[in-house]
């Protein structure tokens, strides 16, 4: 492919080897290339989260990330967050039981930024939720119930949550 470049990296624990053009973004690579959907793509400007992706750790905004920036990262997406398909992460068994969501289109974003979060800070405070997640907007909660999720995932501490505990099959 003219113009393109090999870019070697992680996805969700598995290596991978893609041929992409450099002004292609990480939410294109993963979308429409891999199909990963569960990243959601909103403003497109680098200020809803709803395209938040963790890049070695750190949540990054995968619609302004060119994708040939991940050479050599670990990428992790909404659907490498879960140990297996069995069970699901703290966080994703909170916001089911808490109704962290409503449309969710913004959740993946959510859930994203919240395990960044509970990993660098696993007993934050309401306000620390608050302030850390400033970068997710969600046009239906309020607000509360995503506090409340967080707040109760890191009540529960990290350990995975069995799926059909919260009926999710
Ligand atoms: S779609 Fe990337 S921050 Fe909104
Ligand atoms: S749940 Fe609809 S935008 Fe957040």
């Amino acid at each position: 492919m003219a113009n393109s470049h090999v870019v070697r990296f992680e996805l969700n624990g598995v290596p991978r080897e893609v041929s992409i053009r450099a002004n292609r973004r990480l939410i294109d690579l993963l979308r429409d290339d891999l199909g990963l959907t569960g990243t959601k793509e909103g403003c497109s400007v680098g200020v809803c989260g709803a395209c938040s992706v963790l890049v070695d750790g750190q949540v990054m905004s995968a619609c302004l990330l060119p994708a040939v920036c991940v050479e050599g990262a670990r990428v992790t997406t909404i659907e490498g967050l879960a140990p297996d398909e069995e069970h699901l992460t703290a966080l994703q068994d909170a916001f089911i039981r808490f109704g962290g969501f409503q449309c969710g289109i913004c959740t993946p974003g959510q859930i994203i930024a919240a395990t960044a979060l509970l990993q660098e800070n696993p007993h934050p405070t309401s306000d620390e939720v608050k302030h850390w997640m400033m970068g997710n907007l969600c046009r239906c909660t309020g607000y509360y119930k995503i506090v409340e999720s967080i707040l109760a995932a890191a009540e529960a501490g990290p350990q995975p949550v069995p799926r059909e505990a919260v009926g999710v099959r």
